[in-house]
C-alpha cells in the first residue's frame, strides 16, 4: 500500500506558563519535518496547541479575578501569536476549549465505559497537584513523597474517581514494544519504558471531582476528566474521529508524535493503551527528545540563564530566525542525552555552518559568474573535472537527507545536506577556477567549473529549505530558480539553465559575539 499521508504532532502546551526555548525547539523540529514531507510531494498535517483545562489554570484564573476561559483565550491567543515567531507551518491549532474537541471527547470516554475500559471506583494514593499527576503508594515512596518535578509535597488523594482499566492492556502493550521495536524512539528511552511497563501496570483514575474546570465524564457532572486524558485525545478529535463522516480521518494514524522525555509515560503507555480499548489504529512513532539544558545548568529564572522568548527574540534580532531553526535543528537534544544552550557554541555554529559554509560559498560562485561571465550561468562542459564528481555526490547526498528525515535524524539531514556545500569548496580549491580564468584556453574548463558549483549549491538549497526557509527562499528570487515542484525532481541535476542571471548574494552576515 503506498502511504497516502504524513501526520506530525507537537504536545499541547499548557496555557498557564510562557512559552520558551523548549516548546520553540520542539515545534520547530516537527515544522522542519513537515515541511521537508511537503516538499517531498506528500500530503502533510502538522498540528499542535493548547492544553487548557485543569486545576492549575482555575487557580490562576480565580487569582487574577477572570474566569477560566477568559484566561485560556487571553493564553491561547499569546501563545499562538508568539509560536508565530519561530516561521510555523502548522495546518491546525487545537485548542482543548473548542466545543468539537469537547463534544468528541465526551464520545470516546463514553464508549470506554459503554465498554468497560471505564468504571467507577475508589482511588487512594498521591497527587501531584504541580504536574496534575497522580502517583500509587509505591512510586509516592519512590520519590520520597515529593514531586520528582517540583520538589513540592504530594497530597494524599483518596476518592471515587473513574478508572481506566490499563492493567488489562499489559500483555498487548509488551506485545506491542516487541512487534514494533520502532514504536518508541530513540532506543534508550524504549528500554525505559519497557522497564516501567514489566513492573506490571495498574489501573489510572481519569477524573476528579475537587474542580470543576475541565470536560465533564457524560451522564456524570460531578466528575471532570482528568486533564490529561482531555489532552491526549486532542490528537483525534483534531482530525474529528469520534463522527463517522470525519474528512480528515486519512490523517490518521500519525506518523511521529513528538514529545519532550518527561510526558513519554502518557504517550507511550497510556495513550496507546486508550486506542487500543477505541480500537483505532496506533501512532507508527512517539518520538521522545531530551532536554535543553542553558550555559551548563538546567534551566532557572533564579540563575539567569533562562532562554526566555525576549532571549530567543534577541537571537532572532541578531542572526536570523534561519539562525535559530538552525541551531535548534541541528544542536538539539534528539538523543538520550540532554543538549546545552549556549550563545558562544550558537555563535560557532552560525558561524562555521552559515557564514563560513552556506553563505561563503554562494557567494563566492556568484561573484565569479558575475566577475567573469557578467553575470549569466555558463554552460556545463563535458567530461570530469578533476577529482569530485560534484553530479554523484549531489545524487548521494539527496538519497542520504532524505533517509535521514524519514528517520526523524534532523542532524544527519542538515550535515547530509551541508555536505554538498563543503564538496563544492573542496571542488573549488582543487579546479581553481580563479586561475582557469587568466588562461583562454581553459574557458570551457572555467564554464562547467561554475555551472557544477552553482548547480550543487541550488540543489543544496532546495534540501535546506525545510530548515531555513527565509533564507532559501532569498537565494531562489536572487538567482531566479525553479520554484516548488516535488523535491525529487528539484534535486534532479540540471536544473539550472545556462544563461540565466546569477545575482551576486550575500546570505548570511558576519555577526558580532
Ligand atoms: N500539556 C502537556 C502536554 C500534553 S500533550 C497531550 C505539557 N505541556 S507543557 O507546556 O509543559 O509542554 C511540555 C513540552 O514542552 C515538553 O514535552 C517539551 O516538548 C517541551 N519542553 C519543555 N521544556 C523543555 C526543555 N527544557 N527542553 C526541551 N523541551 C522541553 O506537558
Amino acid at each position: 500500500m503506498v502511504d497516502a499521508t504524513r501526520t506530525i504532532t507537537t504536545p499541547i502546551y499548557y496555557v498557564n506558563g510562557r512559552p520558551h526555548l523548549g516548546h520553540a525547539y520542539t515545534t520547530t523540529i516537527c515544522d522542519v519535518w513537515a515541511r521537508f514531507q511537503r516538499a517531498a510531494g506528500q500530503d502533510v498535517f502538522f498540528l499542535t496547541g493548547t492544553d487548557e483545562h485543569g486545576q492549575k489554570v482555575e487557580e490562576s484564573a480565580r487569582e487574577q479575578g477572570m474566569t477560566p476561559k477568559a484566561l485560556a483565550d487571553l493564553n491561547a491567543a499569546e501563545f499562538q501569536r508568539i509560536m508565530g515567531l519561530f516561521g510555523l507551518s502548522n495546518d491546525a491549532f487545537i485548542r482543548t476549549t473548542d466545543p468539537a474537541h469537547e463534544r468528541q471527547v465526551q464520545t470516546f470516554v463514553q464508549r470506554l465505559i459503554d465498554s468497560g475500559d471505564v468504571y467507577l471506583g475508589t482511588f487512594e494514593g498521591w497527587y501531584d497537584p504541580g504536574q496534575e499527576e497522580y502517583y500509587t503508594q509505591t512510586k509516592a515512596r519512590e520519590c520520597d513523597f515529593k514531586s520528582p518535578i517540583s520538589g513540592r509535597p504530594l497530597e494524599k488523594a483518596t476518592e471515587e474517581n473513574f478508572y481506566f482499566r490499563l492493567s488489562a492492556y499489559q500483555e498487548r502493550l509488551e506485545a506491542l514494544y516487541d512487534q514494533q521495536p520502532g514504536f518508541v524512539r530513540p532506543e534508550a528511552r524504549r528500554n525505559e519504558m519497557l522497564g516501567r511497563l514489566r513492573e506490571g501496570l495498574q489501573d489510572v483514575p481519569i477524573s476528579r471531582t475537587n474542580f470543576t474546570w475541565g470536560i465533564p465524564v457524560p451522564g456524570h457532572e460531578a466528575h471532570v476528566i482528568y486533564v490529561w486524558i482531555d489532552a491526549l485525545f486532542n490528537y483525534i478529535t483534531a482530525l474529528d474521529l469520534a463522527d463517522s463522516d470525519a474528512t480528515q480521518a486519512k490523517y490518521w494514524p500519525a506518523t511521529y508524535h513528538i514529545v519532550g522525555k518527561e510526558i513519554l509515560w502518557f504517550h507511550a503507555v497510556i495513550w496507546p493503551a486508550l486506542l487500543m480499548a477505541l480500537k483505532i489504529d496506533l501512532p507508527s512513532c512517539v518520538y521522545a527528545h531530551s532536554f535543553w539544558i542553558s550555559e551548563g545548568q538546567k534551566m532557572s529564572k533564579s540563575l539567569g540563564n533562562f532562554v526566555d522568548l525576549e532571549r530567543l527574540q534577541s537571537c532572532i534580532d541578531t542572526y536570523g530566525r534561519d539562525a535559530l531553526r538552525w541551531y535548534l535543528a541541528t544542536n538539539g537534544p534528539l538523543g538520550a542525552t540532554d543538549a546545552d544552550f549556549t550563545m558562544d557554541q550558537f555563535h560557532d555554529v552560525y558561524t562555521t555552518d552559515l557564514v563560513n559554509t552556506f553563505g561563503n560559498c554562494a557567494s563566492r560562485v556568484s561573484a565569479m559568474i558575475n566577475k567573469y561571465f557578467d553575470g549569466a550561468l555558463p554552460e556545463d562542459c563535458p567530461g570530469s573535472l578533476g577529482s569530485i564528481d560534484l553530479q554523484r555526490v549531489c545524487l548521494e547526498q539527496t538519497a542520504s537527507v532524505t533517509t535521514a528525515m524519514e528517520a526523524f535524524d534532523l542532524g544527519a539531514a542538515c550535515s547530509s545536506a551541508m555536505q554538498i556545500v563543503r564538496k563544492v569548496d573542496a571542488f573549488i580549491n582543487e579546479t581553481e577556477p580563479f586561475k582557469k580564468a587568466k588562461d583562454p584556453d581553459q574557458l570551457a574548463s572555467l564554464q562547467g567549473i561554475l555551472y557544477r558549483c552553482a548547480e550543487s549549491i541550488r540543489i543544496a538549497s532546495a534540501l535546506l529549505e525545510p530548515v531555513m526557509p527565509e533564507t532559501m527562499q532569498r537565494l531562489t528570487q536572487a538567482w531566479q530558480l525553479p520554484e516548488g515542484g516535488p523535491l525529487e525532481k528539484a534535486c534532479r541535476w540540471g536544473g539550472l539553465k545556462a544563461g540565466q542571471s546569477i545575482e551576486k548574494v550575500a546570505l548570511f552576515p558576519r555577526a558580532e559575539r
